[in-house]
């Protein structure tokens, strides 16, 4: 739980380019754990806005679309839908998905820039910069590639070495080489607004020192920053692609704003308000958006990876904090990263298993699942394609695909389909329902927490119960010869079958759906974008849900399992893929 008190929660995930379409080691990141997070609070009846959206500028867009001999809103335009597809099949709830080549996110990033150079806040640097004299064209982070001079990589490029992680300016490489046209590039002034984050330390370190509840991945991260020493950071380019500086701003600053863009990653965080302020004309109350982003009730929460980090701890805050009229974050619980069958995901090396492929085989569920029970929360983690097997036969099936079946027919068997009454229950029908009356409260403070393997886990342990409960209370066995015995059996399963059915909720929001209506269970609250007025919410769950008498629906195959051979060839596909992209 946050330190203090909150009237309603903003959600968001970091914006994905919209170069590519999603892999699973971006749903780990900031997605899956965000949607959990949100399932969750929309469940307490809380007051809930999730936001994402596609991130459409960047460097590397402008690559992609350098090679195919395309325009970059070509590129976008094909991703941006793709990918808001598969994260809608996959079950996430945003209640807005937004992208950032809208025109309200322009007004809104140069409303954002406008405000802090009036303030006085960037600082203009004249310096030579590579320029590109074949493509006439200024060689900005990725654009040129060269010798890391910390390392000595070979082919580090001007934004990162990627061999030794450290982060670099182009002209700090050696023999820069322009990644368009493998010229040598000259040097050339050039102008550039910068966000001088090394005066604004001092404050930031203020202001992370008020959270010490961050998770410890994220807080070392951002302390070796600070010890590090912060730097200005140049938040426009010389690039055609992005959105452009503002000519009433460049004009005051006698600069000529022609061919200059903010930096991607200063306009990108601020899709996040973008897509609130849509969301919110959508809604028909435009002025909507502002009770999330400025009013001090406000539990601003950023879902990211780890490689996120800097831009949402401490860029994003400052230009918050200097702007004054916005919330700043309650926490960042960034995650660390996938693995993948051991090894280290990477699209160029063909070692990603792509989301909407794996949806056209599997449900969504049993990923989420799968994926929930091993998130990448304190450290890496590895997704393996016999770890899914596992979870989705030995855990979905088995345990609670199998507990709901026996619930059911054992219902439709012996009390005529309906819930029986408890009467002269036994000390172990009691203790069952004790319980299951702390799941609620146990499994919540692990999502507050950000804590989503163990909420998971925590879920399945009432399935696990209910089954141990009903092999040791041996209804087949009581039918025969005490009828009330193997009733109150029955009675007692269906209300941890109907608890379930509640609390899976974030987790497999398309099988609690179906197990509710196998329970005929109705009067549940949603968990789905804008919520919804069920009576049954999260806290609801833990005391019985189902009356005497009520009328159940019938058992189905909720979970089906996972044969061998589908996992040979996933595994199959996986080794053809890195071996095509070798050759
Ligand atoms: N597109 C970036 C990435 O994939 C994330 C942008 S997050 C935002 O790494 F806050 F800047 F939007
Ligand atoms: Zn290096």
């Amino acid at each position: 739980m946050s330190a203090r008190d909150f009237d309603r929660i903003l959600v968001t995930s970091a914006l994905p380019y919209a170069n590519g379409p999603l892999h699973l080691g971006h749903l780990a990141g900031a997605y899956l754990p965000a949607d959990l997070y949100v399932r969750y609070q929309r469940m307490k009846g809380r007051d809930v806005l999730y936001v994402c959206g596609s991130d459409e500028f960047g460097v590397a867009i402008m690559m992609r679309a350098h090679r195919e001999g395309i325009a970059p809103q070509d590129i976008v335009d094909e991703y941006h839908p793709m990918i808001r597809d598969s994260f809608k099949r996959f079950g996430m709830s945003f209640d807005y998905y937004g992208r950032t080549s809208s025109d309200t996110h322009r007004e809104t990033s140069q409303d954002f820039f406008r405000r802090l150079a009036e303030k006085g806040l960037f600082r203009l640097k004249t310096e030579k910069q590579l320029y590109d004299p074949e493509a006439e064209i200024f060689l900005a982070d990725r654009f040129v590639t060269g010798t890391c001079p910390a390392c000595g990589y070979e082919k580090a490029y001007g934004d990162q070495c990627e061999r030794c992680g450290i982060s670099l300016s182009p002209t700090e490489l050696g023999h820069p080489r322009s990644t368009l046209t493998d010229a040598t590039p000259a040097l050339r002034e050039t102008t550039h607004w910068h966000l001088p984050l090394g005066d604004l330390q001092p404050k930031l370190e203020a202001w992370i020192a008020t959270h010490p509840e961050w998770k410890p991945n994220v807080l070392g991260q951002i302390r070796s920053w600070f010890q590090d020493g912060l730097r200005d950071r140049a938040i426009t380019r010389d690039v055609p692609w992005g959105v452009p500086v503002p000519e009433d701003v460049a004009e005051a600053a006698g600069v000529d704003a022609r061919g200059k863009v903010i930096y991607v990653w200063f306009d990108a965080p601020i899709g996040y308000i973008s897509a609130t302020r849509e969301w919110a004309a959508a809604t028909g109350n435009p002025d909507a958006w502002k009770t999330y982003w400025q009013d001090e009730g406000t539990k601003l929460v950023h879902f990211i990876g780890k490689d996120n980090i800097v831009f949402h701890c401490l860029m994003f805050p400052a230009m918050l904090m200097e702007h004054g009229e916005f919330v700043l974050e309650d926490n960042v619980p960034a995650n660390e990263f996938l693995n993948l069958e051991g090894e280290k995901l990477s699209t160029s090396r063909g070692w990603a298993v792509w989301l909407h492929e794996y949806l056209e085989e599997f449900p969504a569920d049993t990923l989420r699942y799968a994926m929930a029970s091993t998130l990448p929360e304190t450290k890496d983690a590895d997704f393996s394609w016999s770890d899914f097997q596992a979870r989705a036969n030995g855990e979905l099936a088995d345990v609670l695909g199998n507990f709901f079946h026996r619930a059911l027919t054992f219902a439709a068997r012996h009390t005529d389909g309906k819930v029986p009454p408890l009467e002269e229950a036994a000390p172990e029908d009691g203790r069952t329902l004790d319980a299951l009356a702390e799941f609620p409260a146990r499994i919540g403070q692990c999502y507050e927490t950000f804590r989503n393997r163990e909420a998971v886990f925590e879920t399945m342990q009432l399935a696990r119960l209910g089954n141990k409960y009903f092999n040791d209370r041996e209804p087949w066995r009581a039918a025969k010869t005490d009828f009330r015995a193997c009733a109150n059996t029955v009675h007692v399963s269906l209300q941890l079958c109907a608890a379930l059915a509640v609390l899976l909720e974030p987790a497999l929001p398309h099988s609690a759906a179906r197990l509710r209506s196998m329970l005929r269970l109705e009067g549940v609250r949603s968990s789905e974008a804008g919520g919804g007025t069920g009576s049954i919410g999260w806290d609801e769950a833990g005391a019985p849900l189902l009356e005497v008498g009520h009328e159940l629906g019938t058992s189905e195959i909720l979970f089906r399992k996972i044969e061998d051979a589908q996992i040979a060839a996933q595994l199959e596909k996986l080794r053809q893929r890195a071996a095509q992209a070798q050759g």
